[in-house]
């Protein structure tokens, strides 16, 4: 198993580059299985949740072939129907798949998706949304059975806003006959940027971005190249880094900064120095963080959930008390123990919320990564630490982030990955 070893507290400082955004990279190799010709995919990111994806597909008989970060899809024959419980069960978005799948051939197994560990994760949403459309379901097997004779625009209103529902709902209501309205819907930008490519390739997509989708459904979605939009997430993720633990002014470049307006609002509240450019940032370093910060995440445009962790880390450095009111998933503050362990102040209300009293010095420790997000925040734990901080089970944030350790090297960390 191979895990990193961190020596913290080392002078950070230069240019780091954002990745494609894994959030919408996903949806993309799923919407590619609504056309039979062929889809390009460049700046992909190379992490484990794409390749798992990408196996999952290919297993339903999709040709699927990538070098670096590009990726050509092309589903000309009807895919499989059955999504294979092993390869389903190592992420939440293989429910991505249902949509295609559904207009395309009338039927999917979808065993019960898989993921982080954050909560109960439910797929009641989905279910309604194609039940609304005039989908037949059927609890088998551990998962469900979706059947159509051919799916029929409706009006759907989300009983709570999620974001791969709404893309799930958008893709199969592009080849869905008649008009389908889709309220209530999630805006994160990954959304808007999913109906452009799809009303390019010739589907019939108004709103996206908006909370009320409106699609007209069509025969055909052709083929179409399309580079990857910046990841606000890893963007975020190294803003707060370069809070946490900058030396000097640390440059983000290749991200579009409008998409983490509430992160910018907090960061500058705590006494951040931040300046921005169209494509990149820049962090300055600070020597003390004045003001300890409360944040609420939200739906986008409020802060988000993805954030929540690497901020509770900066807010250990803080002077006062912040307080981390996870709004979106009830198991996304457990690795607060682990920052307690390595040296923090924090105090859990309930699964929801969180009190951070600061400012406390964080020891290095031999610590288990949980989750993406709360994985690299334990790892920004270990770049302010004094000490070492050797951290396993990085599967974890291999599946968010492309080849970290070398990434943080290139500004200066001390990290190393042993297997
Ligand atoms: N929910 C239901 N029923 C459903 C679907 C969702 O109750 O059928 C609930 C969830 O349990 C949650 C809330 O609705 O409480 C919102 O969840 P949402 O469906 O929006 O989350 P998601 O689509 O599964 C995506 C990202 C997550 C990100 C959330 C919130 C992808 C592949 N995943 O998840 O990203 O945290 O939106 O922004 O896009 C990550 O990248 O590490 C990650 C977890």
């Amino acid at each position: 198993m191979q895990r990193f070893i961190i020596k913290g507290q080392k002078p950070l400082s230069g240019e780091i580059k954002v990745n494609g955004a894994k959030n919408a990279a996903l949806k993309f190799l799923a919407a590619a299985l609504l056309s039979a010709d062929k889809w390009t995919l460049s700046n992909i990111p190379q992490i484990e949740d794409i390749f798992s994806l990408a196996k999952l597909i290919q297993s339903l008989g999709v040709d699927l072939s990538y070098n670096k970060d590009i990726f050509q899809v092309q589903a000309i024959q009807d895919p499989k129907t059955d999504l294979d419980p092993d390869l389903a069960v190592k992420l939440r978005a293989s429910v991505l798949l249902t949509g295609p799948l559904l207009v395309r051939r009338g039927r999917v197994f979808l065993p019960y998706p898989g993921g982080c560990a954050i909560g109960q994760r439910p797929i009641d949403i989905f279910l309604k949304g194609f039940q609304s459309l005039g989908a037949k379901i059927k609890a088998e097997n551990n998962g469900f059975i979706l059947t159509t004779n051919g799916l029929r625009g409706n009006k759907f209103f989300f009983p709570q806003v999620s974001v791969t529902a709404t893309e799930t709902l958008m893709m199969a209501a592009c080849l869905t006959q008649g008009k389908t309205l889709l309220q209530n819907t999630a805006c994160e930008p990954e959304i808007p940027f999913l109906a452009d490519f799809l009303n390019q390739c010739g589907a019939k997509i108004k709103g996206a971005g908006t909370p009320f989708i409106e699609i007209e459904g069509v025969s055909r979605i052709n083929g179409g190249d399309i580079v990857m939009m910046p990841d606000r997430i890893e963007m975020g993720t190294f803003a707060v880094l370069a809070a946490a633990c900058g030396d000097n002014t640390i440059k983000i470049t290749n991200c579009q900064p409008e998409h983490a307006q509430s992160l910018w609002l907090k960061l500058k509240e705590a006494g951040v120095k931040l300046k921005f450019g169209p494509d990149w940032l820049e962090v300055q370093p600070v020597k003390d963080l004045r003001a300890a910060v409360d944040i609420k995440t939200q739906e986008y445009p409020g802060f988000a959930t993805d954030l929540q962790a690497p901020f509770c880390v900066l807010m250990t450095r803080a002077h006062g008390v912040s307080l981390i009111h996870e709004t979106i998933f009830e198991g996304r503050l457990f690795y607060t123990d682990i920052l307690n362990h390595m040296g923090a102040k924090i105090i859990m209300a309930d699964p929801y919320r969180a009190i951070v009293v600061g400012p406390t010095q964080l020891y290095g420790q031999k610590i288990i990564s949980p989750d993406i997000r709360a994985g690299i925040a334990l790892l920004i734990a270990g770049l302010m630490a004094k000490g070492e901080t050797v951290i396993e089970n990085i599967y974890q944030i291999d599946r968010g982030y492309e080849k970290i350790e070398e990434r943080l090297q290139g500004l200066g960390a001390d990290i190393k990955r042993v297997t």
